[in-house]
């Protein structure tokens, strides 16, 4: 496989007047062609400003202050605003969790989406009209030729993340990045955006960085899962793996509170919320981030970042249980969800 995206040590901050936020604090991954990564973590964990970053789209006070983000083994932290542009016109194509704030309410989609394909693909206006009309159609919009005149406010939830996915892809982008882009909808019109998402990855061979607090929303179009806590990676690790072998307690917590498909005993068994709450990124804890919520966290973990552990070539965690010299702790059963 080669390697489309890949992001070396990223550190992103938000410089306030409390302080430095540390928001993302080393994060590197590999994106192939083709491939669809999930990258999960509750909310405030970091996830929507590595996506920002990556785009350079991140606002002030914040900054990338470390790191690569190479595409197509160009650095993109050291790119011009005119090549990012460019970039996000031509090569990266994104979607969010609220379509009409991305989506302009006084412009019809017609205006919206030729603008951009005059622009990126300089197209006639004629053909981009025609363009247009075919994206709308291929992410399942019915009466598409009527359909492209009207307003965001015209559609609803669904119909409209499907509008953003047909700009998005309006450039032929190598790279789609969703950051919850099913979040806001109900969970019929969820599994039919990620249908959607699936379909064109498999026709065009896009490669889908989802982003998601909900790990149950993966396991039908991810092959491989990034977990996020406190601006940190903390597991990695295929699919199958994540649910069936997880290794670090946050993913154990994670599938916890995910209610299970296999389970007859799903009214009995306690779905359980992960305790507490994700540290403070101006002051995070010197050791793990997660110790302080870990049932299972010991002397060191509160001294010292755990490394990276290796389960398999794919498959690493960081937490100190992994440590030969630590006590055996295995995986509460229960939590293996089903895919
Ligand atoms: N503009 C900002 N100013 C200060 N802190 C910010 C800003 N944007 C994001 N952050 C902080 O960065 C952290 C990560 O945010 P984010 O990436 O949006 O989380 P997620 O997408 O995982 O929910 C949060 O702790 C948040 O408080
Ligand atoms: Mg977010």
């Amino acid at each position: 496989m080669n390697t489309l995206l890949d992001v070396k040590d990223l550190k992103t901050s938000f410089y306030t007047y409390a302080g430095e936020v540390k928001a993302v604090d080393g994060v590197s991954f590999q994106l192939d062609a083709g491939e669809a990564l999930a990258i999960v973590g509750e909310s405030g964990c970091g996830k929507s400003v590595t996506a920002l970053s990556i785009m350079g789209l991140v606002q002030d006070p914040g900054k990338i202050v470390n790191g690569q983000i190479c595409l197509n083994g160009r650095d993109l932290t050291l790119a011009s605003n005119k090549e990012l542009c460019g970039v996000r016109g031509n090569e990266i194509g994104m979607i969010f969790q609220d379509p009409l704030t991305s989506l302009n309410p006084v412009l019809s989609i017609e205006q919206q989406m030729i603008e951009s394909l005059m622009l990126h693909q300089k197209l006639s206006k004629r053909q981009a009209i025609t363009r247009g009309i075919e994206l709308l159609k291929m992410v399942g919009i019915p009466a598409a030729e009527d359909r492209f005149y009207q307003y965001p406010h015209q559609f609803s939830g669904g119909m409209r993340q499907r509008v953003m996915i047909a700009m998005a892809m309006a450039c032929g982008p190598k790279i789609l990045i969703a950051d919850e882009p099913t979040t806001a909808l109900d969970v019929t019109i969820q599994a039919q955006i990620l249908e959607l998402m699936k379909g064109v990855r498999k026709s065009l061979n896009t490669a889908i960085v989802l982003i998601t607090h909900d790990l149950g929303v993966v396991a039908g179009l991810c092959q491989r899962v990034l977990v996020m806590y406190a601006g940190k990676i903390v597991e990695r690790a295929p699919i199958e793996d994540l649910y069936y072998r997880p290794k670090h307690p946050y993913t154990w917590g994670l599938l916890g509170a995910l209610p299970r498909l296999d389970a007859e005993d799903n009214q009995k068994r306690k779905l359980t919320p992960i305790w507490g709450k994700p540290p403070d990124l101006l002051a995070p804890p010197p050791g793990c981030r997660f110790a302080p919520r870990c049932q299972y966290a010991m002397k060191i973990c509160e001294r010292e970042v755990p490394p990276d552990f290796e389960i398999t070539p794919q498959h690493q965690a960081a937490c100190w249980l992994l440590d030969p010299r630590a006590p055996k702790v295995e995986h509460f059963p229960e939590g293996s969800a089903a895919l």
